[in-house]
């Protein structure tokens, strides 16, 4: 295969043509413009493309082969070294990584691709790429493509009783995405503070921090948000899990929903819904439909495939006050020209052909025989921990008995090689909660949930011993 590389040297300059050579492609790799792994040309080639003797690209290729910065790999040619070190900082706005060598990871975010559903994917896909015309090759809509927009307004009034139309729907990259929109939206009208929970998600209050808006922690009790604490807090924006509260799993009660849709009213102020696991519900009784539906005028809704499907489709949705939505969408217009149309139309024929109804029935019950497994273990190798909110979603809080130290029953569970969070990570600045570990089960196997909670109990034994 004759690989391409983009290098230059100078034919005029004192430094000889190989120490050129060997820095462009050190600096590119250092750079990361060239990734470990990424195939280099032959140095035959490469002697070509650059009219060089080819003795001088071997020579640059051995000394950097001796530095370590590629290696040759026998009946494929020269790569740059697949092991460089990791670039610093964290982008995500989940602060999960990708699993570290533990037999069980019980964090959150991690995608179980097991479920991910391969075929139906695939065939919506192939559907879409046999018809599309030139209208889906051209720039979509900035807001996303009309098939999509109005899939998801029935959809979302079909499963979670949200009232909108597609013209207030908004497909973005995944809820990041959407906060980011909303942050600066925000901002424009003049509104500086967003309200959060606490506990929350902390990438997501470094997320919301970076985007310039301040993020102000209101904390959370059995009912859900404090109110009275919300109103206190001066703000006028606030961002909520009602459903399943991340991390502690409660779900808002009637009474604060009815005092969180009156604080909107005499505040003018606006509710982020942040339905992330909506459509996992496992109690007999009904879902509570999503906070939106009492009023679209004042509450921007928001979903996203990264539970339903894989974090790493990077699609989502906002459904947006009618008030908002032309700002949001000016705002949008100036940060990207809209999502990938394909992805879009193969997600709108999932929709459309009832494949995600029926993927989300077989992944539903699922998690729930996870959940039932995980309730099992817990009272079988924790009993003296009890699960807080309600069933639902791909996670639990499991409350510790107070004194518990929380962080020797962290790090005794890794010592037995099972990742698991404590309460303390999704606190921010606010007075220590009870002891809790964040329990979660989406990306876990069913036979390995006991085997994980007894490892997790045997911890939490040692660490209550005197
Ligand atoms: C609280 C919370 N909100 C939102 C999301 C989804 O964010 P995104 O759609 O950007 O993946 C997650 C993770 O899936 C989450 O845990």
């Amino acid at each position: 295969m004759a690989w391409h590389l983009s290098v230059q040297v100078d034919r005029d300059s004192s430094v000889p043509l190989t120490t050129q050579l060997q820095n462009a492609i050190k600096s590119r790799v250092e750079d990361r413009v060239l990734h470990p792994g990424a195939r280099l040309p032959s140095s035959r080639q490469l002697a070509q493309d650059l009219g060089l003797s080819r003795s001088v690209v071997v020579e640059a290729y051995e000394q950097l082969i001796a530095e370590g910065y590629l290696e040759a790999v026998r009946g494929s040619g020269t790569r740059v070294a697949g092991k460089l070190p990791e670039p610093a900082g964290e982008t995500s706005l989940l602060d999960e990584r990708p699993a570290t060598g533990a037999r069980w990871d019980l964090r959150v975010g991690i995608a179980n691709l097991a479920n991910f559903p391969r075929q139906e994917w695939l065939n919506s896909y192939t559907k879409v790429l046999q018809s599309v015309g030139r209208e889906g090759m051209d720039y979509p809509p900035v807001s996303g493509i009309a098939e999509l927009r109005n899939e998801l307004a029935g959809y979302l009034g079909r499963v979670r009783s949200v009232r909108t139309e597609p013209a207030q729907v908004m497909v973005t990259a995944g809820f990041a995405q959407g906060l980011a929109l909303l942050s600066d939206s925000l901002q424009r009208l003049g509104i500086h503070e967003l309200a959060i929970e606490e506990p929350g998600h902390n990438g997501q209050r470094r997320f919301i921090l970076d985007t310039g808006i301040t993020p102000v922690p209101v904390p959370v009790d059995e009912e859900g948000l404090d109110v009275g604490a919300l109103h206190r807090s001066g703000a006028r924006a606030v961002l909520v899990t009602p459903a399943h509260q991340f991390p502690t799993g409660v779900m808002l009660s009637p009474e604060r929903r009815r005092q969180l849709l009156a604080w909107a009213r005499e505040r003018d102020g606006w509710i982020i819904e942040d339905d992330y696991d909506g459509e996992f519900w496992f109690d007999q009784l009904a879902r509570p439909a999503a906070l939106q539906e009492d009023d679209p005028d004042r509450v921007v809704y928001a979903g996203t495939t990264s539970k339903v499907l894989v974090p790493g489709l990077r699609l989502g949705w906002l459904a947006i006050p009618p008030k908002l939505y032309p700002l949001m969408e000016r705002v949008r217009s100036r940060q990207d020209q809209g999502s990938d149309t394909l992805t879009q139309l193969a997600f709108a024929e999932l929709m459309r052909s009832g494949l995600l109804d029926r993927h989300l029935r077989r992944v539903r019950s699922r998690y729930r025989s996870r959940r039932e497994a995980l309730a099992a273990a817990v009272r079988e190798s924790l009993p003296e921990a009890r699960l807080s909110g309600c069933a639902a979603g791909l996670h639990s809080y499991a409350l510790l008995p107070p004194g518990t130290d929380e962080a020797a029953v962290v790090h005794g569970a890794l010592r037995r090689s099972v990742l698991v969070r404590g309460g303390g990570q999704f606190r921010f600045s606010g007075p220590a909660g009870p002891p809790a570990l964040l329990l979660g089960y989406g990306s876990l196997p069913l036979t390995g949930i006991s085997d994980a909670i007894a490892a997790i109990g045997s911890s939490y034994e040692e660490a209550r011993r005197p």
